[in-house]
């Protein structure tokens, strides 16, 4: 039965939550006592509340069901119908040796389970390995403030961009060279359209292969006070390297802000200038975007990707950061004055500002950036350089060697490039592309519509993946094909100044020493592996860990986004099988799989809206969107991003309309109503949650959706809290017209830290014909790709997340449709069986809603009498809750969510990975601290006690900002005071002694 087993790095009969079916802790046995104390008799009676008319008659089918074994041969199988050839494609994305330390902090499960470090004490190592992303990167760009990343570089792109329309002000316009990779500029053009900002490209030089310096000032100059920013590539779409001084120089002299592209690997020591030195007085670019992904992993098919944004952050800049987007990790001290870090500046953020944020951003790429963090340590200064050199010697090699065929020359040949370039070939690229593939080669991107000047153009790109013997198979390849012929033409050499001239200053340290580093670092955090992390909205749930072998496998890993159809088969079908389970689990009738994080799910899910409408001719006039209050901040921010700003114009209201919540908790159908009949033809549509956040299932949904509906409107469903309802409520039954699935919340993919997510987007019949991105469609056993006939364009450079598809899919594998609805049941099973033991103790949130019933989570609050007594121990009624959070984390947990969607609750889910022991010590933990802040309040004030830093002064973070340091060694490393997994086990009791023991010590120091 174990044979498969042994193909695994992983031995999981080791693993207690791993082989459990379905991943569900709890027996049948203890689900039928929970089921008891609820006076329930299956988990079928947890849904008797919902109408029935919405409701999946029995478990949808979603896929075969297979067994732990038969998925380890299946996943294999897969891999394999991708053909991995000798590839010489980069373009869009770049492709490098992946270095060891990778997979192994991939593997580290207190790293890649963690959640977003919101909880700073028990965050350190996340924090950490942040920390050393954006310091070696600021140490590469010479940028001192580098973010914690984007999705990847268009979207990165495009938040750069709306930075420098509010740096401008007055402005609404990019100039945007035509020579950065194309779906890139395909992403902005999708995300401003409706939004008022305009995207113009700039030609690309036909003879040059560059950004014409004159014709752009022309442009700029027409645009006059429109213009916002300039967007130009330091390598462009040919592999040609662009006159970075003069374009700088030129958005220096209009006063706009110059956004540079850059690919960090080429930045190394011996590598190309860096962009803080950029223009003739190294006055350098105001803001800088890249992609990551090639620093940390392979191409995986296009993602998970890295969008690295940079902004200036100095003595004569301190105010431009505050206008930019996404996550900053800075340096602070803790009550105690010992070094720690946190996340600053997120008062800007979705969370704190909703329609006001900066932008909707919420998960990013976290866990690719830590990635890229070791990696560029573990290559060190020295590897980094020749790592860059590897690609230029190559590339130079090549271009020597193909050039002496007849027919084949530089496309350009007096414009310098890097580590790729284009030949002018006397064929069809396609044809000889063809050819190649016979020869098992992968040759280059096809780029001859791309300049539109009738040429045959071809790009080929070198890297460090590359040996000799692949450009021996290459030159072979030419050799069979095309006649030799002398050419003593010269190489374009690079100007002196497009050369970096002062080294980055990158340590060069052993490896083991990194791995352990991180180690250590991972046991900073804490995992949904070792116990319940009780965040409420995020089901942290226990990630499987075949779904993370089987992303790794290198028939997965090692395939180019780019390949031809043909060769990609296996990362086809997956998508093709993940598009119709998540027809079969919602019920409706088409999947985009692009998005790759809720709120990008959500703002796919607007500009589908927005298609729709303009389709019918009313893009103008539907203007209103209404949302709950209770709404997660990224669904008022999305609304805004997408267009539907929030405004009054001569008395009357644009953009979004709250909607209140009744006494029961649930959307205020009358005022819903109200509003339905005042706004009426000019409602674009609806964003709510289902299950809301306070853990209610919104019983008249479908009566709303029938409203919005009659009314011509659409209506989105956040399905961030899917896990309470999969498998048992159909949601085209219930009227949503497009819904996004949190693959990192429900779907099992690993939080990373903050990201990266997913989020693919179902819709209903209405929007089908409006899909992003591509269709993957089933011709026989061939899988093709289309894309729907109005499609609204693309919200990622290439297919999106597909690493995580991979292990969302490896994971619904595992369940098929009997699994998804026993998930959905017990996860529900367990929030409420925890609620029942809990309501007696705490009061809950809504208020005077203790009654109504609970799905996958719940809110609890305290009462005044013991908000008085902890306002006596030492603690403001405004700090109570986010303290009490910080209490769990001295018995081994997370805090639960705290402050939102109530300011004064505590959002609890458990979710179904637990054992009903599991669940029962959760319960007197949280009895524990109800007894701790009523007999004891003073131990708040000292709050966490067990974590290797206190309590963080994150004021102070953010009014002394230091985003990075000059990394000479590793940093200095903390240690937890015990650590959680002991406290984990330690008698309830004990823990309650140590934490006043060590409430006094702190009091005395
Ligand atoms: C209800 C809800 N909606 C949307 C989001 C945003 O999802 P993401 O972080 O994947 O962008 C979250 C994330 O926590 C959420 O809880």
């Amino acid at each position: 039965m174990t044979t498969n087993f042994k193909k695994l790095p992983y031995d999981p009969t080791k693993l207690p939550r791993e082989l459990k079916k379905y991943y569900i802790s709890s027996s049948k046995e203890e689900q039928g006592e929970m089921l008891k104390a609820l006076g329930a008799k299956e988990l079928k009676d947890l849904f008797s509340h919902i109408p029935d008319n919405v409701k999946f008659d029995k478990a949808p089918f979603v896929t075969e069901e297979l067994g732990y074994n038969d998925l380890i041969a299946h996943m294999e199988a897969l891999a394999a119908k991708n053909n991995l050839k000798t590839c010489f494609i980069g373009d869009g994305l770049k492709n490098y040796k992946v270095q060891d330390i990778v997979p192994y902090v991939c593997d580290l499960r207190g790293l890649t389970t963690a959640y977003t470090p919101y909880q700073p004490e028990r965050s350190q190592g996340t924090l950490q390995t942040l920390w050393i992303y954006s310091s070696t990167l600021s140490m590469l760009t010479g940028f001192e403030a580098i973010n914690a990343s984007f999705y990847e570089r268009s979207t990165a792109l495009y938040e750069a961009i709306q930075t420098a329309t509010r740096l401008v002000k007055g402005s609404n316009t990019a100039l945007v060279c035509e020579s950065l990779y194309p779906g890139d500029i395909e992403v902005l053009k999708t995300q401003a359209k409706e939004t008022g900002l305009n995207i113009i490209t700039v030609p690309t030089d036909k003879d040059t292969g560059i950004t014409n310096r004159d014709t752009l000032h022309k442009m700029a100059t027409d645009l006059g006070e429109k213009l916002a920013c300039i967007v130009f590539p330091q390598v462009n779409n040919y592999g040609n390297l662009e006159d970075v001084h003069s374009l700088t120089d030129l958005c220096s002299e209009l006063q706009v802000q110059s956004i540079a592209i850059f690919d960090p690997m080429l930045l190394a020591t011996e590598g190309l200038i860096q962009p803080s030195e950029f223009g003739s007085q190294k006055q350098g670019a105001n803001m800088i975007v890249g992609e990551g992904q090639h620093l940390a992993i392979g191409p995986n098919f296009g993602g998970p990707g890295l969008g690295i944004f940079g902004i200036r952050y100095n003595d004569k800049n301190k105010n431009d950061i505050r206008q930019t987007a996404g996550r900053f990790v800075g340096r602070a001290r803790d009550i105690n004055g010992k070094d720690a870090l946190c996340m600053v500046l997120s008062t800007r953020e979705q969370h704190i500002r909703r329609e006001k944020a900066t932008s909707n951003i919420c998960s990013n790429q976290s866990f690719v950036a830590s990635a890229a963090g070791a990696a560029i340590l573990a290559r060190g200064e020295d590897g980094m350089t020749e790592a860059a050199l590897a690609g230029r010697d190559y590339a130079l090699q090549m271009a020597q060697i193909l050039t002496q065929y007849k027919g084949v020359n530089l496309a350009f040949p007096s414009t310098p490039f890097y580590n790729e370039f284009v030949l002018e070939l006397p064929v069809k690229v396609k044809d000889l592309q063809a050819k190649a593939s016979k020869a098992n080669i992968q040759l280059g991107v096809d780029v001859s519509n791309r300049l539109h000047d009738g040429r045959n153009l071809l790009l080929l790109s070198f890297f460090d993946v590359h040996n000799d013997e692949d450009l021996e198979k290459l030159e072979n390849f030419f050799a069979e094909n095309f006649e030799a012929e002398e050419n003593d033409e010269f190489l374009p050499e690079i100007p002196e100044d497009f050369l970096r001239t002062t080294p980055v200053g990158l340590p060069n340290l052993d490896v083991e020493e990194i791995k352990s580093f991180y180690k250590k670092l991972a046991d900073l955090n804490v995992s949904p592996d070792d116990n319940i992390y009780p965040l409420g909205s995020c089901t942290m749930k226990y990630n499987p860990y075949i779904n993370d072998w089987a992303a790794g496998l290198k028939g997965f890993t090692d395939v180019h986004p780019q390949a031809p159809i043909e060769d990609v088969q296996g990362s086809l079908e997956v998508l093709y099988e993940i598009q119709e389970m998540f027809k079969s689990i919602t019920g409706l009738p088409a999947v985009t799989t692009q998005p790759v994080a809720g709120a990008q799910g959500e703002l796919v899910g607007l500009k589908l809206f927005q298609g729709y409408h303009r389709n019918n001719g009313e893009a103008d006039t539907r203007n209103i969107v209404l949302i709950p209050r209770s709404a997660h901040g990224t669904n008022p921010a999305t609304a805004t991003m997408a267009g539907f700003e929030t405004k009054t114009v001569d008395g009357v209201q644009y953009g979004i309309v709250i909607i209140e919540a009744d006494n029961r908790g649930h959307i205020n159908f009358d005022q819903l109503k109200a509003e339905v009949a005042k706004y009426n033809t000019r409602i674009a549509g609806v964003m709510v949650t289902n299950p809301n956040t306070s853990g209610l299932f919104e019983t008249s949904f479908k009566e709303m959706a029938d409203l919005i509906h009659g009314v011509g409107g659409l209506v989105y469903m956040d399905g961030a809290n899917m896990n309470a309802i999969a498998g048992w409520i159909d949601l085209n039954k219930m009227g949503v017209d497009a819904v996004h699935n949190n693959l990192h919340k429900t779907w099992t993919i690993p939080h990373g830290g903050g990201g990266p997510g997913d989020g693919i987007v179902a819709v209903s019949h209405r929007l089908v014909d409006y899909l992003p991105g591509i269709q993957v469609v089933k011709k026989g056993n061939f899988f093709d790709v289309e894309k729907a006939p109005k499609s609204i364009g693309s919200f990622h450079r290439h297919v999106g997340n597909f690493a995580h598809k991979v292990r969302a899919y490896t994971y619904i594998k595992a369940l098929g449709g009997n699994g998804v609805r026993d998930m959905s049941g017990v996860a529900v099973l367990a929030a409420r069986y925890l609620y029942e033991r809990l309501k007696p103790i705490y009061p809950s949130l809504p208020e005077n809603c203790e009654n109504e019933t609970r799905m996958h989570e719940f809110i609890l609050t305290i009462s005044k009498e013991t908000f008085e007594r902890i306002e006596k121990g030492g603690t403001p009624k405004a700090q109570a809750i986010a303290k009490i959070g910080k209490l769990f984390l001295d018995f081994g947990l997370h805090a639960p969510t705290v402050a939102f969607p109530e300011v004064y609750g505590l959002m609890i889910e458990p979710t179904e990975s637990y054992s009903k022991a599991e669940l029962d010590r959760f319960v007197e933990v949280v009895k524990a601290i109800n007894g701790l802040i009523n007999e004891t309040p003073h131990v708040l004030t000292t709050a966490p006690h067990f974590t290797p830093v206190k309590k963080v002064d994150e004021v102070d973070a953010n009014k002394n900002l230091t985003f990075m340091e000059d990394l000479k060694h590793l940093p200095h490393l903390y240690h937890n005071i015990i650590e959680p997994t002991v406290l984990s086990n330690m008698n309830i009791k004990e823990i309650c002694v140590e934490i006043q023991k060590a409430h006094q010590k702190c009091v005395e120091a």
